[in-house]
């Protein structure tokens, strides 16, 4: 495993790389979740690099950027142990200063527009400009063929794709399925925020989603029954403040009337302070 910081080393490093190279953006603080992304990313190219960058413009003023869980030494460990398909040649982690991400006076941004209005969009004002920057800016640094995202930010992965498109960036966009603890929690950064008493409430997001699928097994295509349902669930606990349930159309992210293709079930729950997403996908 090799670390670089500075940018020049970066490039270096980028210029000695043959063949396939697939890029895993992450915040750092690694989880199974994040570590199933840099595991498909070995599988299907020559090298890996893992970004590792706690972007500041993607928080909100009030959002927890200050007490962001961070710990590098226990990420590279992770990264270390992971026991990686042979074929998988370099794996780099890249660990980057706000200093070079943001040289002083910085002011040059990439936006996406309606998908980034409703949902994570709408409670997050600036969110997604920043998320936007900052893959632009490490699609640029590291030039992947491929980029892995989680399922488990789903507007995220919408938004980065039509921005690939839009940017014309030739890269593909891997979305890898949400990884859970055994209850069915999300895995996240965020959780461990969680005391003992709200991380039991926290199942509450897997079981609401849980029972409005099962609606729509049974045949329910009323979006506003399955909304119903997921909101009915989340209230049933006690910790949990509900921000929004949505049920989407999975592209377009616009709410639906009826249900008729792919659809984005999600949510965004404070457990105590804690403020947790999730979303389901019927195909
Ligand atoms: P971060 O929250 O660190 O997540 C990095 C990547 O891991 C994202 O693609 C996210 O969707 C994925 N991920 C997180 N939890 C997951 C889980 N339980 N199962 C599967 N994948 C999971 O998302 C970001 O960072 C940032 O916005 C970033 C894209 C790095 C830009 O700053």
């Amino acid at each position: 495993m090799n670390l670089v910081s500075s940018l020049s080393d970066l490039r270096e490093k980028r210029l000695s790389l043959m063949g396939k190279v697939g890029l895993v953006p992450t915040m750092g603080y690694l989880h199974p979740g994040h570590l199933s992304l840099v595991a498909k990313a070995a599988e299907e190219c020559d090298h890996v690099i893992v970004s590792i960058f706690v972007n500041p413009t993607q928080f909100g003023a009030n959002e927890d950027l200050s007490k962001y869980p961070r710990d590098l030494e226990r990420d590279i460990k992770l990264l270390s142990s992971l026991s990686l398909p042979s074929s998988a040649k370099e794996l780099i982690v890249w660990n980057p200063s706000a200093e070079i991400m943001y040289p002083p006076g910085y002011q040059t941004w990439v936006e996406v527009e309606a998908l980034t209005h409703p949902l994570e969009g709408a409670m997050r004002p600036g969110h997604f400009k920043g998320v936007t920057t900052i893959v632009s800016k490490l699609f640029n640094a590291t030039q992947p063929h491929k980029a892995y995202f989680g399922q488990k930010d789903a507007q995220q992965v919408a938004v980065i794709r039509r921005m690939t498109l839009d940017l014309n960036f030739p890269i593909e966009i891997v979305v890898c399925p949400t990884v859970r603890e055994a209850d069915g929690l999300a895995m996240s950064s965020r959780n461990k925020y969680l005391n003992e008493e709200e991380r039991k409430a926290a199942t509450v997001l897997f079981r609401s989603l849980s029972e409005a699928k099962q609606l729509y097994e049974a045949g329910e295509r009323n979006a506003d029954a399955l909304r119903n349902k997921m909101k009915e669930v989340l209230d049933s606990e006690p910790l949990a403040k509900t921000q929004y349930v949505s049920c989407a159309d999975y592209d377009s992210l616009e709410e639906l009337n009826t249900i008729t293709g792919k659809t984005l079930l999600s949510m965004a729950v404070f457990i105590g302070k804690t403020r947790l997403i999730d979303n389901f996908v019927l195909e």
